[in-house]
């Protein structure tokens, strides 16, 4: 169930708004953008600039919208490094309001995670070298601003990190980039009438998250295109939605799940359906040996009448086309589809030796109404909270030690919430009081969570003391900013 309260409230009050998506959708496809890259992996010589700053971007219908960037008019680039390496980094702020650079996914210690605490001046720049000790795996970074994170991670203030081991660069899997390995950073997004990209708040959107009816794929409106090689080709996919939980499926056979935020998933795993939410990642292989062309779909969830209009056009089970994939590029990976990938031990709960429990709060309208109204000086204020208590950047909520494991579990009073943990990888034992899908039972640094206990097993082997404590949060942004986050310290 996916259900938000807004979907009770005003059933049909989109349906404009969702007509205008698919308008956009039957006026052609786009080619899909190529994020640039750059590929670290051979070595890193200098610092690595990585420039905030305003952008203008064409999302593909023409107008100029006023965008954030890093490096870029419009995101980030995609940063391709090495385990073993230690990243450089010279982050500058040219935005004009203060910031921070989250990196999502990474094991590195409090002082260089690029949280709350980590805030850069305009015009000034921060030099963290962040050490990369972890195994191959997607990863991002985004805004992490307080009060902040979902307005500047929405208007571009977000990149991909991909760690390389020497498994990974040696696997028979794809990896030419832009070739038969390609990454995707799936949003959702809205457009005023002059086609400009738009943000709104109202307490409306704090309770259930900003959500557009706009689907872009690198920058691009959806659907996009783009030609492939005969056999294998492997998509790294981001869902960088502020609020929005996507079901991907393909429009011809399974998908074929190779990897999981924080590695490579034992084997192969198929499925029909991923349920992917805010901040996870999924790297699957799609079989383009075997057809001439196929489709990457998206069934957005809470939108009716998208849904029902997408069947009607014959867009399998009301889901929309976001990516196709034409066969006749150039030669690529031509290897088999991989049976073993990794090693990994089944998750063993009784290597725990202490239980932390957490309870996501909704905040009542009237609260989160008058927190809207106040939009801009927000700085995560209230409205959200943990255990009753909304985050506050002088307050440390959990002491954990160093090196031991645990369980967490989470659920919520109200609604299902991404639920992500900074400074580690951890292993799902339930979700939502079920076993979770076996494509989600690999390396992962999000996990869903409604009624019902969500339950992961975790370990921090870096420090992160009071002055620059983790994080932990709803990776809805706006509830984030509205204060469902806490932190917590990590000693020995
Ligand atoms: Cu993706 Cu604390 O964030
Ligand atoms: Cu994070
Ligand atoms: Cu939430």
């Amino acid at each position: 169930m996916h259900m938000n309260r807004r979907m009770f409230l005003a059933g049909t009050a989109s349906a404009g708004a969702a007509l205008a998506g698919l308008g956009f959708a039957q006026a052609g496809i786009r080619p899909l953008p190529l994020i640039p890259m750059t590929d670290l992996t051979g070595g890193i010589d200098s610092r690595i600039a990585l420039n905030l700053a305003p952008g203008v971007h064409d999302f593909g219908n023409g107008a100029s919208s006023a965008t954030f960037g890093i490096n870029n008019a419009y995101l980030g680039p995609v940063l391709r490094v090495k385990q073993g390496q230690t990243l450089p980094f010279d982050v500058t702020n040219g935005i004009g309001e203060v910031t921070t650079l989250h990196w999502h996914g990474l094991h590195i210690p409090g002082d260089v995670d690029g949280g709350p605490h980590q805030e850069i001046e305009p015009g000034q720049t921060w030099s963290p070298d962040v050490p990369i000790a972890q195994q191959a795996s997607m990863n991002w970074f985004h805004s992490h601003t307080h009060g902040y994170t979902a307005q500047q991670t929405y208007k571009g203030l977000a990149g991909v990190m991909l760690i390389e081991d020497d498994a990974s660069l040696s696997a028979d899997l794809p990896k030419t980039y832009g070739v038969d390995d390609f990454t995707l950073v799936l949003q959702d997004k809205m457009f005023n009438g002059a086609g400009e990209m738009d943000y709104v708040v109202s307490g409306e959107v704090f309770e259930d998250g900003f959500t557009g009816e706009t689907m872009v794929v690198n920058g691009a409106i959806a659907p996009v295109g783009q030609t492939v090689p005969s056999g294998l080709v492997r998509l790294r996919i981001l869902n960088a939605c502020n609020a929005r939980f996507l079901t991907l499926s393909m429009a011809t056979g399974p998908l074929n799940v190779i990897a999981t935020e924080g590695g490579f998933l034992p084997s192969t795993v198929q499925t029909d359906t991923i349920i992917m939410s805010p901040g996870e990642r999924y790297e699957v292989l799609v079989d383009m040996a075997a057809v001439e062309s196929n489709s990457l779909m998206v069934q957005f969830e809470q939108e009716g009448l998208l849904s029902i209009l997408g069947g009607l056009l014959g867009q399998g089970g009301g889901a929309v086309e976001i990516l196709s994939l034409t066969r006749g590029g150039d030669t690529g990976f031509t290897g088999q589809m991989p049976n073993r990938l990794a090693n990994l031990a089944p998750a063993d709960r009784n290597a725990a030796t202490r239980t932390r429990s957490f309870e996501l709060n909704m905040g009542d309208g009237e609260e989160l109404a008058a927190l809207a109204a106040n939009w801009g000086n927000v700085c995560g204020g209230g409205g959200m909270a943990i255990n009753g208590q909304p985050m506050n950047m002088d307050r440390i909520d959990e002491e954990v030690r160093k090196g031991e494991t645990e369980i967490w579990r989470i659920s919520a009073d109200d609604m299902e919430h991404p639920f992500h943990i900074h400074g580690c990888s951890f292993r799902i034992l339930s979700q939502q009081a079920a076993e979770p899908p076996a494509y989600a039972q690999g390396w992962k640094d999000m996990v869903h969570v409604e009624d019902g206990w969500s339950e992961v097993l975790l370990r921090f082997d870096y420090d992160a003391p009071k002055d620059t404590p983790y994080m932990y949060h709803c990776h809805i942004l706006e509830h984030e900013d509205c204060g469902m986050m806490g932190q917590f310290t990590v000693e020995a």
